[in-house]
């Protein structure tokens, strides 16, 4: 490659924010959420949304040529073809696909004091203008993404009639909706930390399974965790933790499942010498600057974390999908 274009690829990586930090800050001021209706004024954008007009028109003005909003006669809108996408009362909104990506481009952007200090990025406190709602949506886009993974491998996944569920750190409990859809007898314990339990019980009651989905808040690391489940769910959770704690836990849960019970683990997929691919990559960049010790780890390793932990048969479920793997494993013995 010759000098110039690797000037231009640099340049490129270095000003992809350019891009990326409009749209997440549109999402954060909850542009999206009242830009409705009407075409509206900066000025009276910018005080339903509580910030000043001069800065909100400047922005409006880029989205506008990327099309994600409308600009007539100086009042703007957001563009027809997002209008469904951005609408509020959907759970799956961009807002809510976006929320995850709001939080971490702003620890990315301390990568290189996390590095330094060789500890995460301090936490942020969540945006101002509604913590809940930054947290619904958090939870909301992580479900619907493990939902639709879910969907792709609940047919290689057999269970007993009226099987207890156990989802461990299950977020609002979207990944086990599949099996209470598939066996109206089965319920789910869901485990995750009271902070989070709380604002799942509204979203578990809003899908009518209120009675099939039961929360335990705590803390799954340190807590006793019940027991006599047919299968537990883990997903997305080893990679927050080392090598240690997760065997811990892998053990750990080996105790909560009932005889023969299967345990169903998702990660992000990450080849063994760590050379792709590159949503693997950058997940493992992201738990380093978010996390005291998580990384991304290959099914390999997992699969002997579970041999060593007590699971056997262990064997992977098509997911899909390359970014992201399935182990299933039985209880021994
Ligand atoms: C990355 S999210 C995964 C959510 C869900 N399992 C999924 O795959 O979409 C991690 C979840 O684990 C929970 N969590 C992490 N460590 C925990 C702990 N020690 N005790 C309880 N919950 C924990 C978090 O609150 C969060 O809901």
């Amino acid at each position: 490659m010759k000098e110039n274009d690797l000037f231009e690829q640099a340049m490129e990586m270095a000003n992809a924010y350019r891009q990326s930090l409009p749209l997440l800050a549109a999402i954060e001021i909850g542009l999206f959420d009242v830009l409705r209706g009407e075409p509206q004024t900066p000025e009276a954008l910018g005080r339903a949304l509580s910030v000043g007009p001069r800065r909100l028109r400047i922005l409006l003005d880029l989205l506008a040529w990327h099309g994600l909003v409308v600009r007539e006669k100086g009042r703007y809108a957001v563009a027809a073809p997002w209008l469904p996408l951005t609408e509020p009362a959907r759970t799956d909104n961009l807002q809510a696909r976006l929320a995850h990506a709001t939080s971490n481009a702003k620890s990315w952007f301390r990568l290189a004091d996390a590095l330094r200090a060789d500890r995460p990025a301090p936490e942020l406190p969540p945006p101002a203008r509604d913590p809940e709602l930054f947290i619904r949506n958090f939870h909301r886009s992580l479900g619907t993404r493990g939902l639709e993974i879910i969907r792709k491998l609940i047919d290689d996944i057999s269970l007993p009639p009226g099987a207890k569920l156990l989802d461990v750190g299950g977020g609002f409990g979207d990944l086990c909706r599949p099996f209470l859809e598939r066996d109206p007898q089965a319920t789910t314990c869901l485990f995750d930390s009271p902070a989070t339990t709380a604002l799942a019980e509204k979203h578990i009651r809003d899908l009518g399974l209120g009675g099939r989905l039961k929360t335990i808040g705590g803390d799954f690391i340190a807590d006793p965790i019940p027991g006599g489940f047919d299968l537990i769910i883990l997903s997305s959770i080893l990679h927050i933790y080392d090598e240690t704690t997760n065997l811990a836990l892998l053990r750990k849960l080996g105790g909560s499942a009932a005889p023969s019970g299967q345990i169903l683990i998702r990660e992000i997929a990450i080849t063994d010498t760590a050379d792709g691919p590159l949503s693997g990559l950058e997940f493992a960049l992201n738990m380093a600057v978010n996390t005291a010790a998580g990384d991304a780890y290959p099914s390999a390793r997992v699969r002997q974390w579970l041999e060593q932990s007590g699971w056997r048969d262990v064997y992977e479920l098509d997911a899909g999908d390359e970014a992201t793997y399935a182990l299933l494993g039985r209880k021994a013995g």
